[in-house]
Parts: structure tokens; sequence; C-alpha cells
């Protein structure tokens, strides 16, 4: 059985922590009574610290929206994975589209930055999925095989098991244009199927694989229904406490 993850990506959207604190003081009370799904909720760095002392003692996970691979340095403007420890941050997204395609983050840096969070016990959400021409030239599963190859080398089986996949077709997220079920989880098979040839079965069927690109409460309980849907990395629809509080019980009643 595959706990499922709702992790809320606020992006660029709500970092200072007064505004955060106000998003978890409403989720925190109405998520209280759920345990069997993990519920994250990544701001920006600025409003990391506060958040994560205000959530303490309740369920809600905190996590980061990137991170850099090295310790410290000269490296102006980035945050290293130490810092993120010391302020005990638990999980941290890596290689989203946007870092990807705006930042122009590569699998190599990823895989670096995937290596050095496993290695201090940051536990990572990465990101794939395929640009809309990719899909519309039939190379989605070209470009997600590759991704995963690249992204996840040199990872071992234990590793692996720390790991929270998120499928985010690039032409679904914040565009209200989602995948539809059947062909998220056509793509969520294929991924677990190179999982089960890269590890082995009993490896592959334990790694949590969300779904992300305009999850919104009226699709949220389609999608996770879906036998190889583990979750959902929400955007827009994370910013409110009651929309995202709707998906984790979409989550809930699903994988019960
Ligand atoms: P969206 O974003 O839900 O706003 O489409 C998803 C994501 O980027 O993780």
């Amino acid at each position: 059985m595959r706990k499922p993850i709702i992790g809320g990506n606020w992006k660029m959207n709500r970092g200072a922590p007064a505004e955060a604190k106000e998003m978890l003081e409403k989720l925190i009370p109405l998520v209280k009574n759920i345990e069997n799904v993990d519920v994250v909720v990544c701001p920006p760095f600025t409003a990391l610290t506060s958040s994560i002392d205000f959530v303490k003692g309740t369920n809600v996970k905190i996590g980061a929206q990137n991170m850099y691979f090295e310790d410290k340095g000269a490296f102006t403007g980035e945050i290293s994975p130490l810092f993120l420890k010391a302020i005990e941050c638990e999980y941290v997204i890596l290689g989203h589209s946007e870092r990807r395609n705006i930042f122009k983050e590569s699998d190599e840096l990823i895989n670096k930055k995937l290596k050095k969070s496993l290695s201090i016990g940051l536990k990572p959400i990465v990101a794939i999925g395929e640009h809309l021409e990719e899909r519309e030239s039939g190379k989605t599963k070209e470009v997600i095989q590759r991704q995963i190859d690249e992204t996840f080398k040199d990872i071992s089986k234990e590793e692996m098991l720390k790991i929270v996949i998120a499928y985010e077709p690039i032409w679904a997220i914040g565009t209200g244009k989602t995948a539809t079920p059947e062909q998220a989880e056509e793509i969520h098979a294929f991924i677990r199927e190179l999982l089960t040839q890269k590890y082995e079965k009993e490896t592959a069927d334990s790694i949590r694989i969300q779904y992300g690109g305009s999850i919104k409460p009226n699709n949220a309980e389609e999608l996770l229904k879906q036998a190889n849907i583990d979750g959902g990395l929400v955007g827009g629809a994370s910013l409110q406490a009651d929309s995202l509080f709707e998906i984790v019980q979409a989550a809930h009643k699903t994988s019960n």
C-alpha cells in the first residue's frame, strides 16, 4: 500500500511569513484527523522557517521548492541543503519544470541535487514531464524514459524508496488543461514499468508517483482514483486552504 502524498507548491505566489501563516492556520485544523495522506506545503524560502515553526506538532509537513547541491561557498543567490536541514525542513521539490525551463536546469544538475538531498536526509519530490510539442509528436514516453534514466542516474534501490516522483505534463501546468485520468494513468503505469526494469517490482510498487498539472477540487478524485496515481503536486489550488483540503479529502477517500 502506498500512502498518498499531496504537495502544495506555492511557487512565488505566497511568500511573506504572515501570508503563509494565514493559510496554514486554516489548513491545520482541516487536515488534523487525516492520517492516511501525507500533506506537504512548499512555500518560498522567505516563509520556510516561520512555516516550519508554525506546523510543529501538526500533521502538515513543509518542503522547499529548490536547493543547490553544494554545502557552501560562492554561489550567490543559492540555498545550501545544509541550511534547509538546519531549519528542519523535511521535503524539497527538485527538477520542477519551471526550474528546468526558465532556469535551464539540466537532468545532470537535478541528479546532483537529488544525490545531495538523499545524502543529508531531505526527502526529495522529483518532477518530470513532457512539453506539449513532445506529446503531440508522440515522444512522451521517450522523454520520460530519458528523464528517469538521467535524473535517477546511480540512485540505489534503497535511495529510490525515499524519493517521491511527480509526473507533471508541462502543458497541463497552470493552464487549466489537465491530463485526462486515462492519459495520466498511462504515463504513471509506464513510469512504474521503467522503475520495475531498473530496480525490481517490489521497489517499483513501493514508490509514490504524484500527478501534477491543474489539479483542482473538481478533478482530483478522478485522477487520484487511478491505480498508479499516488497523490498530487498542486500549484494554483494549493494557495487556499479550502481547495487544498478538498484535494486532500479526495486522496483520503480514494485511498480507502
Ligand atoms: P498547477 O501547478 O496546479 O497550478 O497547474 C502544478 C505544479 O506546477 O506543480
